[in-house]
């Protein structure tokens, strides 16, 4: 379980998050929207260690997160998958699964067999170049190498951002196979309502740094949707 307390973070003199309080359960699926700019990716950011926060306390699992370098963070069993995806284009499909190896500075080399299980398209395509892929298998490509490391939690990044609807469909059967079938906790950050219905179980939403909402997805009403999200 992920936890944080009144997390403060600056750019500057731009103060980006604050104090923001979150919780993400145990094998279930966060859903943590609000439009654009409003500190989100700051927030990922921060719990994987990439941005550190000026005041706050995070716990992942009884880990003070505060106390631990951004790949004993991954090793914790913390992973991510960055909004735009970002794999390497020249790289094979193979040869970008495995880059997830070096998150958590471990050695270990051999994909584990639920990767390909997931994601049978990539086997497929495992010689292929990243950039060959559809805007949907490159977002595939980027959760199977945050999966090589055996997450415990999974921090996802606007997903379906520039997808097709139809493989939007597919990254959210996706989601809730992670999070209901194979008790991964969910962080998922994104904006889509329908997408979040589809997938989440609890919901929390950001305005201006602060989270100014959240409950289970049955408590979202209509005034917090027109209120804070894209219409
Ligand atoms: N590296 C950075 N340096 C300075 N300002 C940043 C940086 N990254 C994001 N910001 C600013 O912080 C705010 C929150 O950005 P971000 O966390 O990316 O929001 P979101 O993911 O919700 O769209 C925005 O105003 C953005 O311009
Ligand atoms: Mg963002």
């Amino acid at each position: 379980m992920l936890v944080t307390n009144q997390l403060d973070h600056y750019y500057g003199q731009s103060h980006c998050l604050r104090g923001v309080d979150l919780e993400v359960a145990k094998a279930s699926c966060t859903c943590l929207m609000g439009r654009n700019g409003v500190g989100k990716t700051t927030f990922a950011k921060c719990v994987i260690g990439l941005e550190t926060p000026k005041n706050g306390e995070m716990f992942y699992d009884g880990y003070d997160l505060f106390k631990l370098s951004v790949e004993k963070r991954a090793a914790a069993g913390i992973g991510y998958v960055p909004q735009g995806r970002q794999i390497f284009p020249l790289l094979t499909v193979e040869e970008n699964i495995r880059t997830g190896f070096f998150a958590s500075g471990h050695g270990r080399s051999s994909i584990p067999d639920e990767v390909y299980e997931l994601f049978p398209v990539l086997l497929e395509m495992k010689n292929r170049r990243g950039g060959d892929l559809s805007g949907g298998q490159q977002q595939q490509l980027a959760i199977a190498r945050a999966l090589v490391l055996k997450p415990t939690m999974l921090i996802l990044d606007e997903p379906a951002e520039g997808i097709q609807p139809n493989v939007v469909q597919e990254i959210a059967e996706v989601i809730k196979m992670l999070s209901h079938e194979m008790a991964i906790s969910v962080l998922l950050i994104e904006q889509k309502l329908p997408f979040i219905r589809k997938v989440a179980d609890c919901f929390a939403i950001m305005d201006r740094g602060s989270i100014v909402a959240n409950g289970r997805m049955d408590e979202l009403n209509e005034d917090h949707v027109s209120e804070y999200l894209v219409a």
